[in-house]
């Protein structure tokens, strides 16, 4: 029987990614491991989740994944071909087909442009429209699916004359308008109106319905990881200080968390009934303060903050194991 060989939409291996950064007043040199050596998984049509703290290298994995920053190391496979043996027509397919949003709605989009400059642009460079009355058409199309409407008066506005909300709409028609596979959403709720939210992550979740597209959903609040796949499954990634500590089934991760930073994240998402609150109340972290990513600590990078630091975890480094089925878990807790 031929051997059918399954590939992935994404696939990153052993993924690194170092910075070279002054270290002190004296301006000896530092590296800021980012991203150091992360394996991920990305399906067709998939979710994947990825939280973590501030710091703990999610845009830099996310913009690696993009092909806005080139790793120090490792490989990203795009539907199985490595990025960096692709001849110029490949690559150029792999920059259409993933597409990043922002966090920042109000730097993403250039204020000299009205919304049909900015929307054009894009369909023109890749040559998916002919003149400016298939622009026309397309971009009207795009305002519709995002929720922009009517198209005719959104299209003659400039970024200043709309909301955050509406800006991040913008910014996400002008990623889809290119049909990518893959969207990488970098916090894109977070410098938005708390009211508009989830109105931004439905329509995200809309367009993978209606569009197929694959989502790399980043944000460094569970509760907002909850939602989104919650509605779209897939799977939820844990980061921390550059180093995925947690991985699995979306749902398995809700239920089951296993690493205790997995386990404090979840606890840091306000919960309404108090009763609930006071019951799932775990031990609080040791610190609040996360490491200096220039000298992280030894051994296992949380075991500082972690309230079930044991001498262990201060020595050496847990590998990623798998627990349950499909969930892997880095905690000297559960490897042997
Ligand atoms: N261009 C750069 N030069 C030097 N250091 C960088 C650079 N970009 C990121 N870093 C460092 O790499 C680490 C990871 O940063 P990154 O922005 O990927 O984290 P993040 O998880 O997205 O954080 P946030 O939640 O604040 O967006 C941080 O310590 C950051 O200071
Ligand atoms: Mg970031």
């Amino acid at each position: 029987m031929p051997r059918t060989i399954s590939t992935s939409l994404i696939e990153a291996r052993n993924l690194r990614v170092y910075f070279y950064v002054k270290k002190g007043a004296l301006g000896k040199r530092g590296i800021v491991k980012a991203v150091d050596g992360v394996d991920l998984v990305i399906e067709e049509r998939g979710i994947v989740t990825l939280v973590g703290e501030s710091g703990c290298g999610k845009t830099t994995l996310g913009k690696t994944v993009a092909g806005l920053l080139k790793p120090t190391s490792g490989e990203i496979l795009f539907r199985g071909k490595s990025i960096t043996r692709m001849n110029r027509k490949e690559y150029m397919e792999y920059r259409r087909s993933v597409q990043i949003v922002h966090q920042d709605p109000y730097a993403s989009l250039n204020p000299t442009k009205t919304v049909f400059q900015t929307l054009s642009y894009p369909l023109m460079r890749w040559k998916l429209v002919r003149g400016r009355a298939e622009a026309e058409e397309k971009v009207k199309e795009l305002l519709r699916l995002v929720g922009l409407t009517p198209p005719e008066e959104f299209m003659r506005k400039y970024p200043h004359q709309l909301s955050g909300g509406q800006r991040q709409r913008v910014v996400i028609a002008r990623a889809i308008s290119v049909n990518p596979s893959l969207v990488v959403a970098d916090e894109p709720i977070t410098m938005i109106d708390v009211s508009l939210r989830l109105g931004i992550l439905d329509l995200l979740l809309k367009l993978r319905e209606e569009l197929g597209t694959a989502y790399l959903f980043i944000t460094h609040d569970f509760g907002a990881a909850r939602y989104f796949s919650a509605k779209g499954g897939g799977v939820i990634a844990v980061m921390y200080l550059g180093k995925i500590v947690e991985i699995g089934p979306a749902e398995e991760i809700i239920q089951h968390p296993l690493h205790p930073y997995t386990k404090a994240l979840i606890d840091a998402v306000p919960v309404p009934d108090p009763e609930i609150s006071r019951k799932k109340r775990m031990p609080p972290l040791r610190s609040l303060d996360i490491p200096s990513p220039l000298s992280p600590p030894p051994g296992c990078k949380f075991h500082t903050r972690c309230p079930d630091a044991m001498p262990v975890c201060a020595e050496k480094e847990p590998p990623l194991v798998e627990v349950r089925p499909g969930h892997y878990v880095a905690c000297w807790l559960y490897a042997k």
